[in-house]
């Protein structure tokens, strides 16, 4: 074998227009996601890694809409030479090769002689190095190679049967149209190829229905070279997880356990220390840096970025959210496309909706819920509070139980959501409420129980309850003594 990556002039063909009947899903099944990205995806990641120049065709067909949005929207396939190739009836793997191949797409590869990678869009945990070696120059001689690789429990993939045990490669044969003796086989058909495109092409045309499920299966064309003494390279994969194909929930289930692990284990080498690996999940696009402690149940998703010697409690939920040095996330914090800075302290318990910003060693305590809302460093917020659409400062203290009453049904300018600024150094005893839109001037003082509707000059006291009055022996008057 020529040791050497096909350089440059190399076609990839990736199959994704199955519906993907075994999810029973409405959503077409190569976007279902594992870590975070759709099942295509990762795929293209690793296509894009490895073989930056390729031509790339992806065959659509359910749901095709929907997948070509998606990845038109993500702008990081913009650099791959892609085009997409519509399979309009889903008659089977084979087919859908055939509909590429006959396409402009693999008209242009067979005329430039430029062999062609087939890979499904199911296999999420393919790996770079597997994507390299399965297309290394093929030999003159050869008309394709094939992966294969051993499975314990190959139940639903092909098989490749051989001349004797150990023999030549013979034919691949379906689950489906296999005898108990082919079942048996463990060595599977892993549906990656590389291909003389010609071959390919001629081969295609030859392929029929005549199967347990009438379907064009690409499969078969391996019996084909056999046939007409083509050569067959074989590359027998060690490693089986990078060819765990995703069919039905639960195979996405342990594929998405499987790719988390190798997330986690990737993040772990850079000093990263999980407790409980099992009952993390970390999304593929998250990043973590040294020293951060994640407990168990941590579920950190999205453009997540957390600083180092960061703690994440137990059952910390972030997504969307970044996390500045040294700060303590306590047991159950949720937090969504939010920033908490450096050595703030959060939770246990926190809910940071949309927009928040948490400043430098602020802290933020139990049950204390903040929209769109900014908070100062130094400032306290510790129990039991609502701020929305807030202004905090620096070095303010917020005492238990306070609320910004934001909405009052009132619109003004356009505005159902109204500000409520609070400035340095403010002092707002236990159980206040403000009505926005208010302002409360640096150094202010609110006395405990005020509801303020408005605004508090800097330094000012204010004070907005009724006064208390005792009636001398007026309870036992109602006791009726
Ligand atoms: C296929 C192989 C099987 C192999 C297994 C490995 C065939 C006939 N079978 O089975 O030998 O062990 O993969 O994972 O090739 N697709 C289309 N158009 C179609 C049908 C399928 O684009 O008309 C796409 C699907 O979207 C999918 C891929 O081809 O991404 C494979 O199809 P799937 O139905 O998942 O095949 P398997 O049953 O897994
Ligand atoms: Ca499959």
């Amino acid at each position: 074998m020529d040791l050497k990556t096909a350089s440059g002039a190399i076609g990839v063909m990736i199959l994704a227009a199955g519906q993907g009947k075994r999810m029973r899903s409405s959503l077409p099944k190569v976007l279902h996601e594992v870590g975070g990205q759709p099942l295509l995806f990762h795929v293209l990641d690793r296509v894009k890694e490895t073989l930056p120049q390729a031509k790339v065709a992806l065959v659509l067909g359910h749901g095709r809409e929907q997948v070509e949005a998606a990845i038109r929207q993500s702008e990081r396939f913009s650099s791959l030479h892609l085009e997409f190739i519509f399979q309009e009836k889903q008659l089977g793997t084979g087919h859908a090769a055939r509909t590429a191949m006959e396409s402009p797409w693999g008209q242009a590869l067979v005329a430039r002689k430029t062999p062609v990678l087939v890979l499904p869009g199911d296999l999420p945990l393919i790996s770079q190095g597997l994507i390299s070696q399965v297309s290394w120059t093929l030999n003159r001689s050869s008309a394709l190679r094939l992966l294969t690789c051993e499975l314990k429990n190959p139940l639903g993939y092909g098989r490749v049967v051989r001349r004797g045990v150990r023999g030549a490669v013979l034919r691949i044969v379906e689950e489906k149209d296999a005898n108990q003796r082919e079942k048996a086989i463990q060595e599977v058909a892993a549906s990656v190829y590389f291909f003389q495109s010609a071959f390919l092409w001629s081969s295609l045309q030859r392929l029929s229905n005549k199967n347990s499920q009438n379907e064009y299966y690409l499969t078969d064309i391996l019996a084909h070279a056999v046939r007409a003494k083509k050569g067959v390279e074989v590359l027998r994969w060690e490693n089986s997880e990078d060819l765990r194909g995703v069919n039905d929930p639960w195979e996405l289930a342990l594929a998405h356990r499987l790719f988390n692990e190798r997330t986690l284990r990737g993040w772990a080498a850079r000093g990263v220390i999980f407790l409980d690996p099992e009952t993390t999940w970390v999304d593929v696009s998250v990043e973590l840096s040294e020293e951060v402690r994640v407990f168990p149940g941590a579920i950190l998703s999205g453009t997540t970025r957390i600083a180092r010697g960061t703690t994440l409690g137990p059952s910390v939920v972030l997504k969307d959210t970044v996390v500045e040095e040294g700060a303590n996330i306590k047991a159950g914090t949720v937090a969504e496309n939010s920033i908490i800075g450096s050595h703030a302290q959060v939770g246990p318990y926190a809910h940071l909706r949309p927009e928040s910003v948490v400043g430098s060693s602020a802290k933020i305590g139990n049950f204390v819920e903040l929209k769109k809302t900014r908070i100062g460093a130094h400032t306290s917020v510790a129990h039991l509070s609502y701020l929305g659409d807030a202004e905090v400062g620096s070095h303010v203290n917020i005492g238990c139980g306070f609320v910004t009453c934001n909405f009052d049904g009132r619109v003004i300018e356009g505005q159902r959501k109204h500000k409520t600024v609070i400035e340095d150094r403010v002092f707002l005893g236990s159980d206040c409420q403000t009505v926005a839109p208010v302002r409360i001037g640096q150094g202010a003082y609110v006395a405990s129980g005020s509801t303020i509707t408005e605004n508090v000059e800097p330094d000012a006291l204010a004070i907005a309850r009724a006064r208390q009055v005792n009636k001398l022996g007026y309870a036992k008057k109602l006791r009726n003594e």
